[in-house]
C-alpha cells in the first residue's frame, strides 16, 4: 500500500541525536511532515520534540514504529535497535529509512532483507555520500569508459573524534554498536561509495584491525574498549582490480576525511568528502584538472545533484537532503530511483563487515563470492 498522494508524507524519527536531527531537517526539505519523534526516554523525546519543533513525543520508539498515522519511520538510534525497530515498522506496514549498519551482525541484516521482500516495504539506507554531484559525475564517467581499464583503487575514511581515551560513545560497546566499530561505522561508507562509483564488487579481502585505545571514558570511570579503532583492508574486485583502504577513528586532525582514488589507464578520478564540490581528474598524459560542481560541465546523471549555483558550497546536509528526496520518491512511486541505497546495499555492507572481522581474526583472506 502506498501513502495517500494528496497529502505530504507523515514521518516519525526514532533517535534524535546527531543524525536524527539531520533526518528531521532533510525530511522537511524533501516535503514531508515530521509528526513524531522518539528518544531514549519520554523526557528526552519531549525535549527533542521541542528543540526540533515536532508536534508529538512518543513514550518510546516501539510506539512510534506502530503508529498508524505514520507512513515512514526513520531509525536513527544506536545500532542494536536498528533491526528490531525497522522490523516492527515494516511489519506494521510502514516504509523505513534505517541508518547503517543495518544491524549488529549479518543475521540481523539478512532478516531485514527477508522481511522487506516479504512485506514489499521500501527500506532505504543512508549511504548519503552517494548523493554528492561529484560522486555521481565520477560514476557516470567511469561507466562511460573514461577511465579506460581500471588499475587500482585507494583511499580511506579517517576521523579523530575517538583519539582521546576520555572520549566515549555507545559505539565503543559491542553490545550497543556491534562487534565492529570503525569499519562498520565508517568503513562501510567507504566500501559502499567505491563499489557504487566503480560498479565493481569486492570479492576477496584481507583485513587487519587495531585497538589502540584499550580503555575509554573519564579518569576513574574507564571501561574496556572491545571494538576496533582502526581497520586496514586490501582487496580484489570481481574485475580483478586491486585496492586498499585505511579506516580510523583515532587519526588526529582528520575529521571526516573520506577519500577515494580510482586509477585507470586513460584517466584517474579522486574525491575528498571534505571538499565535495570538486572532482580531481588526471588524464593519460598525467595532467590534472579539477572539475567544479557545475551542471554545465557535468553529465545528465550528475546535474540533478547540484542544488545551488557553482561557487556556493554544497555539502553533507544537501547530500542527506537529496538522499531523503530519492528515498521518498521510492515510497510514493514504489520505484527505486537509480543510486538509492536500499536494504540490498545494507545487507551487502553487513557481509563486508563480517568478512573484515573474519579475516582480522584468522589472518587469512576471505572470499566473498562464497557468501553472496
Ligand atoms: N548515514 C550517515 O552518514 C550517518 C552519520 C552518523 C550516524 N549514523 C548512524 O546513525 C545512528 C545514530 O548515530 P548518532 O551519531 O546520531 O548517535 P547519537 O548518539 O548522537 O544519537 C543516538 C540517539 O538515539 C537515541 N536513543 C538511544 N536509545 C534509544 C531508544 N531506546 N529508543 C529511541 N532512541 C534512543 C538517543 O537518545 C540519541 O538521541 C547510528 O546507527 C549511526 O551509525 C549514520
Amino acid at each position: 500500500m502506498s501513502p495517500d498522494p494528496t497529502r505530504p508524507l507523515r514521518v516519525g524519527v526514532a533517535g534524535t541525536g546527531m543524525i536524527g536531527a539531520v533526518h528531521v531537517r532533510s525530511a522537511r526539505l524533501a516535503g514531508a511532515e515530521v509528526v513524531a519523534v522518539a528518544a531514549s526516554s519520554p523526557a528526552s523525546a519531549a525535549a527533542a520534540a521541542e528543540r526540533l519543533a515536532v508536534p508529538r513525543a512518543c513514550a518510546d520508539a516501539a510506539e512510534l514504529a506502530a503508529d498508524d498515522s505514520i507512513d515512514v519511520v526513520h531509525v536513527c538510534t544506536p545500532n542494536s535497535l536498528h533491526a528490531p525497530l525497522a522490523l516492527a515498522a515494516m511489519r506494521a506496514g510502514k516504509d523505513v529509512i534505517c541508518e547503517k549498519p543495518l544491524g549488529v551482525d549479518l543475521a540481523e541484516a539478512e532478516e531485514l532483507a527477508a522481511v522487506a521482500a516479504e512485506t514489499g516495504r521500501i527500506l532505504a539506507v543512508p549511504f548519503a555520500y552517494r548523493f554528492y554531484a561529484s560522486v555521481r559525475e565520477a560514476r557516470a564517467r567511469i561507466a562511460a569508459g573514461a577511465a579506460g581499464d581500471l588499475r587500482l583503487i585507494g583511499g580511506g575514511y579517517l576521523q579523530d573524534w575517538l583519539a582521546d581515551p576520555e572520549a566515549d560513545n555507545w559505539r565503543v560497546d559491542a553490545v550497543a554498536g556491534g562487534r565492529s566499530r570503525a569499519f562498520a561505522d565508517i568503513g562501510s561508507h567507504w566500501c559502499d561509495l567505491v563499489e557504487f562509483v566503480t560498479g565493481l564488487r569486492i570479492v576477496r579481502l584481507t583485513a587487519l584491525t587495531g585497538s589502540v585505545v584499550p580503555t575509554r571514558g573519564p579518569a576513574g570511570a574507564t571501561r574496556a574498549a572491545t571494538t576496533e579503532d582502526i581497520a586496514l583492508i586490501q582487496f580484489e574486485t570481481d574485475a580483478g582490480v586491486l585496492g586498499s583502504a585505511q579506516i580510523s577513528q583515532v587519526s588526529l586532525g582528520m575529521k571526516n576525511r573520506l577519500t577515494f582514488r580510482v586509477d585507470g589507464s586513460a584517466a584517474g578520478f579522486a574525491f575528498d568528502q571534505e571538499n565535495p564540490d570538486e572532482l580531481r581528474m588526471a588524464r593519460a598524459d598525467g595532467a590534472v584538472a579539477v572539475l567544479p560542481r557545475d551542471p554545465a560541465l557535468m553529465s545528465a546523471a550528475a546535474a540533478p545533484y547540484s542544488l545551488v549555483p557553482p561557487g556556493h558550497p554544497q555539502g553533507y546536509l544537501e547530500a542527506f537532503e537529496l538522499f531523503t528526496r530519492d528515498a521518498y520518491a521510492a515510497v510514493t512511486t514504489r520505484t527505486v530511483p537509480d543510486g538509492l541505497p536500499t536494504v540490498t546495499d545494507g545487507l551487502r555492507s553487513a557481509r563486508l563487515v563480517e568478512a573484515v572481522l573474519a579475516s582480522a581474526a584468522s589472518g587469512a583472506a576471505v572470499d566473498l563470492r562464497e557468501r553472496d
